[in-house]
């Protein structure tokens, strides 16, 4: 049957995720979203959307061997925390995506890094699409930012900002926001997702070819699912997040996307009268409210990328209820529920049977499972008002089964722990010894051995049913008991004895 190839195509491309269908369905298959499939129309002429395969004059392919490995170097922003997200700067030619909710700062953080960039020379524009000018002069005068150096256009047509940015030729640019710029030749509103998509696309052309790093703005809805950013994190080579919690002054920008270095990388900074300042030390932050001493309480290091940092993990237990709850901030809230269920099972702490509420204190969070232990501890440590002593952390991951499992990085944070002077740490039984760190190392197999190595004389009592039977019959069998003497190096203080345990241990034959 004859097809003329040059008809345009009919697609539906999902508004959530950016992904094209032949065929309208009610769910998108690729990201699950209901109602979310557009019609499109796909131009399939030589130049047009579609792909074109004429005679076009073919770029030269070279040996990989004769590529510069080098290529273009990163410009630093000259904001240590923005510098380490970024693996050093932003490249030119490049394109980054900075998401958040409104109100944020993402704004306040870029105007930051203009000014920084713009007074070490570099040409720096900000197509400012949402805000007047005299707003971000305002603005840049509250930052104490440089105001002389930075160039700024109100535009929300895209024709006029390619224009500026081609006249001005600058090595970075701001487009605040993407959903605010409007491409007249789209029918749908500006911020629509193929509005936003299709600008995105045109900016990013067009910073690849004048060799500009560009820096999209985009807002995201608190559940992240605003048609646009999503769309658009394909079309750029970075995707940076920045959260912060509306009642915390505390700030992070995290790589969720990165073509040019590591992931999971995070700057921090702390929003004040004069914008976004540094959190170069954020262990002293998170712990610098810290009263130690106090019953629910217990630190860890997760590591955030290539840092590892102290938080306090706080526990609050509330009464036994017919249909109990989970309060879970800065923790993952399904590992939250596991280990309520562990501690019951494996760690005789009846926790199960009460309102939970666990926090990381000071806006930061831990969502690795390296963070288990200490949830543990402080869990345990609540429900029997026996504080964890002072100078502890706690690092380890705890299976279903009770036992403590090796994590990561291990010296790093035991090295940072030592830095912020901790002497002492609970450690998963196979990880290497902090022999250079200069802590005291505890290794426990198991989380009954970590609870009773750190909460010596707490006694608790057991669920409303008693021991379980079958755990009964597996301690037996596997010998558990508690730590005798003191084999994990460091004194059992005299509060207590963990032999003495009643309740913590194994039930007694
Ligand atoms: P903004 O950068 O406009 O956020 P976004 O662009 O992500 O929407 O910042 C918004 C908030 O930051 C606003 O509530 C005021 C606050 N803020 C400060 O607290 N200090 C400052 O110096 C500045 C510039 C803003
Ligand atoms: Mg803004």
């Amino acid at each position: 049957m004859f097809r003329p190839m040059n008809k345009p195509r009919a697609v539906h491309r999902c508004e959530a995720c950016g992904a094209t269908q032949p065929r309208w369905t009610g769910r998108c298959p690729a990201c699950g979203e209901w109602g979310t499939l557009r019609e499109e129309l796909v131009d399939r002429r030589p130049g047009g959307a579609g792909p074109n395969l004429g005679p076009a004059a073919a770029p030269a392919a070279v040996a990989l061997s004769e590529v510069d490995p080098e290529g273009h170097k990163p410009m630093p922003t000259g904001l240590g925390e923005v510098d380490r997200v970024l693996a050093g700067g932003l490249l030119p030619g490049s394109s980054t995506l900075v998401g958040g909710e409104p109100g944020t700062g993402k704004s306040t953080l870029l105007l930051q890094v203009l000014a920084s960039m713009a007074s070490a020379g570099r040409r720096c524009l900000l197509v400012a699409a949402e805000e007047a000018a005299h707003q971000v002069r305002r603005r840049a005068s509250r930052l104490g930012a440089d105001a002389e150096r930075v160039l700024v256009v109100e535009a929300t047509d895209l024709g006029a900002a390619e224009a500026v940015m081609v006249q001005v030729a600058p090595d970075v640019v701001v487009v605040d926001s993407v959903q605010a710029v409007r491409d007249p030749e789209v029918a749908s509103a500006a911020g629509s997702p193929a509005q936003v998509r299709a600008c995105a696309q045109r900016l990013v052309d067009l910073a690849k070819a004048t060799g500009s790093a560009l820096v999209l703005v985009g807002h995201v809805t608190k559940d992240g699912s605003l048609a646009g950013p999503r769309a658009l994190e394909h079309l750029v080579d970075t995707v940076l997040t920045f959260e912060g919690d509306r009642y915390s002054t505390l700030r992070a920008l995290r790589s969720v996307k990165h073509r040019f270095g590591q992931t999971g990388e995070t700057g921090l900074f702390e929003m004040g009268e004069a914008g976004l300042g540094e959190v170069p030390d954020p262990s002293n932050l998170f712990l610098g409210d810290r009263k130690a001493g106090v019953p629910g309480s217990a630190v860890t290091v997760p590591v955030e990328g290539h840092r590892a940092l102290l938080v306090e993990v706080q526990a609050l237990v509330g009464r036994p209820t017919q249909v109990p709850r989970r309060y879970v901030t800065g923790l993952d809230a399904g590992r939250v529920g596991f280990l309520v269920a562990v501690l019951d099972r494996w760690g005789g702490v009846p926790v199960g049977e009460h309102d939970v509420y666990v926090s990381v204190a000071g806006g930061a969070r831990a969502c690795e499972p390296a963070a288990d232990l200490a949830i543990c501890l402080a869990l345990a440590s609540c429900l029997s008002k026996v504080a964890v002593p002072t100078g502890i952390v706690a690092i380890g991951e705890v299976g279903l089964g009770g036992e403590v499992r090796r994590v990561s990085a291990g010296a790093k944070r035991l090295a940072e722990a030592g830095r912020l002077g901790f002497t002492k740490a609970l450690v998963p039984a196979r990880s290497a010894p902090g022999a250079q760190t200069g802590l005291q190392v505890r290794p426990v197999a198991t989380l009954y051995e970590a609870l009773s190595s750190a909460l010596p004389g707490a006694a608790f009592k057991r669920g409303p049913d008693g021991a379980p039977r079958r755990q009964q019959v597996s301690t037996r069998r596997d010998r558990w008991a508690a730590p005798s003497g003191a084999p994990h190096g460091y004194p059992v203080p005299s509060s207590g004895h963990p032999a003495r345990l009643r309740v913590l241990g194994p039930p007694s034959p």
